[in-house]
């Protein structure tokens, strides 16, 4: 008999186990996090379903159950670290999934400590990502805690699973025959398997909750200003959670934020997976554009290697390495000058950011005008391109056997 902290969705796969485990005979602790996994569609009541996922927990023989409101903590410590560096997995997939699995690892081992546990549990399986991220995660923050995985050590087929919770008095949901496997958090929604693992098939509409179908979608364009206040992001006075809930919402209305990618696992496969990330996308789009204004040349150019580094740490479950720390340091340097506000416009599934302005923006419109007030010193040119053009020069000359420049 041993004490287990368990990562508990509430869904079939972790209640099987949980139920396994206590009759084993093991002091299972339960931990459930609200990471606002509801809060891209208004009004549903998910404080009141992830009570009924504690209440369940307990009745199927956990010796405590633990609900964690754990959503501005992910804004503040996952979210807005990976939105200063537009983190976004080849190219466009804000790692929705990816950021809430080292706060599940974190929230494991606290209450190991808090419960007295050696071992935490979790329900992946030996086949995608999560497995990876939460497990390195753990390791990084306590390395005598063991990480059990019984989904992947022995899998579970669904039927088996049904029979069991059957025989045990589990409650299976009436949703049971879910088209899809989900995940979803304040930072988007993941969609995978059933007929999108056939990269041919487009997404049908069913797989998608936070974002209108195009016929559903205002006619009319919306536009609303961001703040970045030293790079943190705030939306008509709210800010962490509420802002990327409120941003999810009208965004969302407009179908902003759909993703359909055939992405690369850490584990070597490849897999069709399906977003929706309205909220992640407006707020990564607006950042980008405040960017452009403030930093310099030479740092957007090298921040885009660094932010193409930092999503792939992220991906692939390498949150606690110290380079992503180090990657997160230099975005802290650049942020005292993101300051400003960005307008961005939501239309028919596109975001566009259509205005900024900041105090510390670098541009400067009578070196870029073509009208009347123009300082820019046009004869200073013709001096920097033959410079500029020197090497290239010398070159083509040995290449062309032509004359020396000088003989
Ligand atoms: N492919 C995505 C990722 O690796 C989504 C994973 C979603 N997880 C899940 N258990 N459905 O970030």
């Amino acid at each position: 008999m041993s004490k287990i902290v368990l990562a508990y969705s509430g869904g079939l796969d972790t209640s099987v186990l949980l139920k396994k485990y206590a009759l084993e005979g093991h002091e299972v602790v339960a931990i459930t996090l609200d990471l606002g996994e509801s809060d891209g569609t208004a009004g549903e009541g998910a404080s009141a379903a992830l009570d009924e996922v504690r209440d369940k927990a307990l009745a199927l023989g956990a010796k405590a159950a633990v609900l964690v409101d754990a959503k501005e903590r992910f804004i503040e410590e996952m979210a807005l670290p990976a939105l200063r560096a537009n983190a976004m997995y080849e190219g466009v997939y804000p790692l929705s999934a990816a950021l809430s699995r080292p706060l599940i690892a974190a929230l494991l081992v606290e209450n190991a400590h808090e419960y007295g546990a050696d071992a935490v549990a979790h329900g992946c399986t030996g086949k995608g990502n999560d497995q990876v991220r939460i497990e390195l995660a753990v390791r990084a923050l306590d390395p005598a805690i063991s990480t059990l995985a019984p989904l992947r050590d022995e899998p579970l087929s669904r039927p088996d699973a049904i029979a069991f919770a059957k025989q045990h008095n589990v409650p299976v949901s009436s949703t049971i025959e879910r088209p899809y496997s989900v995940d979803a958090n304040l930072w988007g929604r993941s969609i995978e398997a059933g007929v999108l693992e056939n990269p041919w098939t487009a997404p049908p509409e069913d797989a998608y909750a936070w974002t209108a179908a195009p016929a559903q979608r205002p006619a009319q364009s919306e536009a609303i200003e961001i703040a970045f206040d030293d790079g943190v992001p705030s939306y008509a006075g709210l800010r962490g959670a509420k802002m990327v809930a409120a941003l999810n919402l009208i965004a969302g209305r407009h179908g902003v934020g759909r993703i359909d990618l055939v992405e690369d696992r850490v584990i070597g496969v490849k897999s069709r997976e399906v977003y929706e990330c309205p909220g992640s996308i407006a707020l990564i789009s607006a950042h980008k554009a405040l960017e452009r204004l403030v930093l310099t040349r030479d740092e957007l150019r090298f921040k885009a290697t660094i932010d193409q580094k930092y999503g792939e740490l992220v991906y692939d479950g390498l949150w606690p390495s110290p380079l992503r720390g180090a990657l997160d340091a230099f975005n802290a340097a650049l942020a005292p000058r993101m300051n400003g506000r960005v307008r961005v416009r939501f239309h028919q599934g596109a975001c566009t950011p259509e205005g900024t302005s900041s105090r510390f923006g670098l541009y400067d419109e009578r070196l870029a005008t073509y009208g009347h007030d123009d300082r820019f010193k046009h004869a200073a040119a013709e001096g920097f391109i033959h410079l500029w053009g020197l090497p290239l020069e010398l070159a083509a000359r040995v290449a062309h056997d032509a004359p020396q420049l000088v003989g």
